[in-house]
């Protein structure tokens, strides 16, 4: 086994904290499969794995980890709580369940992963992962699918603003407005569903675009998040996409591509709708 720390640039977040701009997802992972994905991930050169208790592949992930034989602070590890798990002690109870399974003392970045609004608990959340990060058991605190109006009230209740807010982001649906709150606020984006699970890889002028350099539009589509500044783990079980969507250093997106992949913006979801989704 190969494995040779990476040339990924890393992100400094509010607290201080640094992270991989360029990780892996294993959202559908089937579980009995993540570990051999993570650690074909893990030789490919990726540190930084994005995992959640709704994926129920945690195990896995910690699995490959630990044969990896990496040092625990060489990969950086997130894991959400989900929807059934709002509340503060049950917040606080899901990740201990969540450490168990990834057999890890703590993890990097602790996400709520829905604000599921319609059950009002994601103050009382938010304040168990404030206590969990003075704990120690997670380093880095932040959320999932928050719209202004949720990363508003948490800040104005807490006083603690997240670390990121990770969202739906790919080049048919951009979220302009909320990358710009983000910046006002001093979060990292971090997106997910960077490739929107394929839909735009066949777009023309991501075509157009890749040609020129040479390269997939897969690895457009990544370069271009990189460039903005987005935190990004595209998933695949796949060992030539594996490979290549971490090949992507080796190029740079002109301003006349930025802006042309910036006309691409539908303002489309592929996603659920985070005002609305509640599904425990
Ligand atoms: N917080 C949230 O609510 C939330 C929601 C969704 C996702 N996420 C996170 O974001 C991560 C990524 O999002 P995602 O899994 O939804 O979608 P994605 O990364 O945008 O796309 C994954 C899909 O694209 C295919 N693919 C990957 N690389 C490719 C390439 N180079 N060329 C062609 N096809 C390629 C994969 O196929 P194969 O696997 O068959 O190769 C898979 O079907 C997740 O794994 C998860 O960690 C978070």
């Amino acid at each position: 086994m190969s494995l040779t720390s990476s040339t990924v640039p890393t992100v400094t977040l509010n607290d201080g904290e640094q992270i991989p701009q360029l990780g892996f997802g294993v959202f559908q992972v089937p579980p009995e499969d993540t570990a051999d994905v993570t650690t074909r991930a893990l030789l490919a050169g990726y540190r930084h794995v994005d995992t959640a208790a709704a994926y129920r592949n945690e195990a896995g992930v910690g699995q490959a980890v630990h044969a990896a034989g990496l040092q625990r602070d060489d990969v950086y590890i997130t894991t959400k709580c989900f929807n059934d798990d709002h509340g503060f002690d049950q917040a606080k109870r899901a990740l201990h369940e969540s450490l168990k399974r990834l057999e890890m003392e703590h993890v990097d970045l602790y996400l709520i992963h829905w604000p599921v609004p319609s059950a009002d608990k994601y103050v009382e959340t938010w304040k168990a992962l404030v206590e969990l990060q003075q704990e120690g058991l997670t380093r880095s605190i932040g959320v999932s699918n928050f719209q202004p109006a949720h990363l508003e009230r948490i800040i104005a209740e807490t006083g603690v603003t997240p670390a990121v807010n990770q969202i739906e982001l790919h080049p048919y649906f951009q979220q302009v407005g909320l990358r710009r709150e983000h910046g006002e606020h001093g979060i990292v984006t971090e997106a997910w569903s960077p490739l929107a699970q394929g839909k735009v890889l066949e777009d023309a002028a991501l075509v157009e675009i890749a040609e020129a350099h040479g390269v997939t539009t897969g690895q457009v589509v990544i370069r271009w998040h990189l460039q903005l500044g987005n935190v990004v783990f595209p998933k695949s079980v796949t060992q030539e996409r594996i490979e290549q969507n971490f090949d992507v250093f080796g190029f740079t997106l002109t301003d006349a591509q930025m802006d042309a992949i910036a006309a691409l913006d539908a303002g489309v979801r592929t996603g659920p709708d985070p005002d609305t989704f509640v599904r425990p």
